[in-house]
């Protein structure tokens, strides 16, 4: 499995009944049936070119001046785009979304990859900082997935410092920050005053709405000017640009219920795993709903994976994040009941 949230059948129906606890989406909107109804004639029209006015309204909401963003179909849009718009090398974290090195490789750009020294960890700061390029760019993630870590700010920093040193971006992608069980440390307030820092935002991924696209880019003025003359004009479709404004607000509200829903879902979660102690399950600790959990012995995660599917379950295995990755899984909390039932499958198919 290289994506969660594959809940279709091959006639492109959700499959029924499944418990999906592999994607990092999180959070709900209250209200939503009668905004969509509202916004519907929106449709007979195509989108503003370039979502001008909804980027004004992501702006003013996370207190950003006109212009500093940019409004893009899902934070995926945007990490297009930057793999478009920025030459030279680049230094990735690994493991890390497996979309960065697809993108980058159609453009052709030469990869080198940081490697965690542990499965749940992310690379040390000093060997990220050794190996931004020069002219290039440095892409993470923060939160980091699968393993859900969380750079503190003199870490960011040091990172944008140094790639300035260096003469080279940092490409911040904020796109987990929703799953944060904190308020993130977060360059996206100030990226427009720094030179050399892209931050990207997925909106309706915390909002429980990742059918939805809408994402933001935000970085200094020159930066973004390139990134948007990579952008095609009707990319984010009339009913997105439509509700944008509202949900972006709704985004920001919910952060402290959603941050609370999230840590209660987790412990819920974890609790069901204790019991799994003695059979070699084993959950390791992250800054975000999400965790990985390492897996007994013997188990391989992409047959577990195959197996908790035909219980109804779909979990992330982490095979493709590399070898390591064969040994655990991803798996985003869900409601009690459903937590539950995956810990007594998960307790079947290890032999209890
Ligand atoms: C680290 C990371 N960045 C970006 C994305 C894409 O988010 P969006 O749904 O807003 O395109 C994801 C999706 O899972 C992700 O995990």
């Amino acid at each position: 499995m290289i994506h969660g949230g594959n809940i279709y059948d091959r006639s492109g129906q959700p499959l029924k009944g499944l418990r999906d606890f592999s994607t990092t989406v999180c959070g709900r909107v209250p209200g939503l049936a009668a905004r969509l109804k509202a916004a519907q004639p929106r449709l007979a029209a195509y989108p503003q070119p370039y979502s001008q006015a909804l980027a004004g309204c992501l702006a003013q909401a996370h207190g950003l001046p006109q212009g500093a963003v940019l409004a893009t179909h899902g934070s995926s849009e945007g990490l297009a785009l930057v793999s478009r718009a920025l030459s030279g090398p680049v230094a990735l974290e690994d493991p890390c979304f497996p979309e960065y090195a697809r993108l980058l490789k159609r453009q052709g750009r030469c990869i080198t990859r940081v490697v965690a020294e542990r499965p749940g960890h992310r690379p040390a700061l000093k060997h990220l900082l050794q190996a931004i390029p020069k002219a290039g760019s440095l892409w993470l993630a923060n939160p980091s997935s699968p393993a859900g870590q969380v750079l503190p700010l003199p870490s960011l920093m040091a990172l944008w410092a140094a790639c300035q040193a260096r003469q080279s971006c940092l490409v911040l992608d904020e796109s987990l920050e929703a799953q944060a069980l904190d308020p993130l440390p977060s360059l996206l307030g100030s990226a427009w005053q720094r030179p050399g820092l892209l931050v990207l935002r997925s909106i309706t991924k915390g909002l429980g709405l990742p059918g939805l696209r809408l994402g933001l880019v935000t970085g200094h003025a020159g930066l973004l000017s390139l990134l948007a003359q990579q952008q095609d004009p009707w990319t984010v479709d009339s009913m997105t640009q439509a509700l944008g404004p509202w949900l972006a607000q709704q985004s920001l509200a919910q952060a402290p219920c959603r941050r609370l829903a999230l840590r209660q879902a987790k412990a819920g979660l974890l609790e069901q795993l204790l019991g799994l102690k003695a059979l070699g399950y084993q959950p390791l600790g992250s800054c975000t709903g999400y965790f990985l959990l390492r897996l007994p012995q013997g188990c391989k995660a992409s047959r577990l994976s195959q197996k908790l599917l035909e219980h109804g379950f779909l979990v992330r295995d982490c095979a493709s994040f590399g070898d390591w990755g064969q040994g655990y899984l991803r798996l985003n909390p869900q409601s009690k009941a459903s937590n539950r039932a995956l810990a007594r499958v998960l307790a079947q198919e290890a032999g209890a």
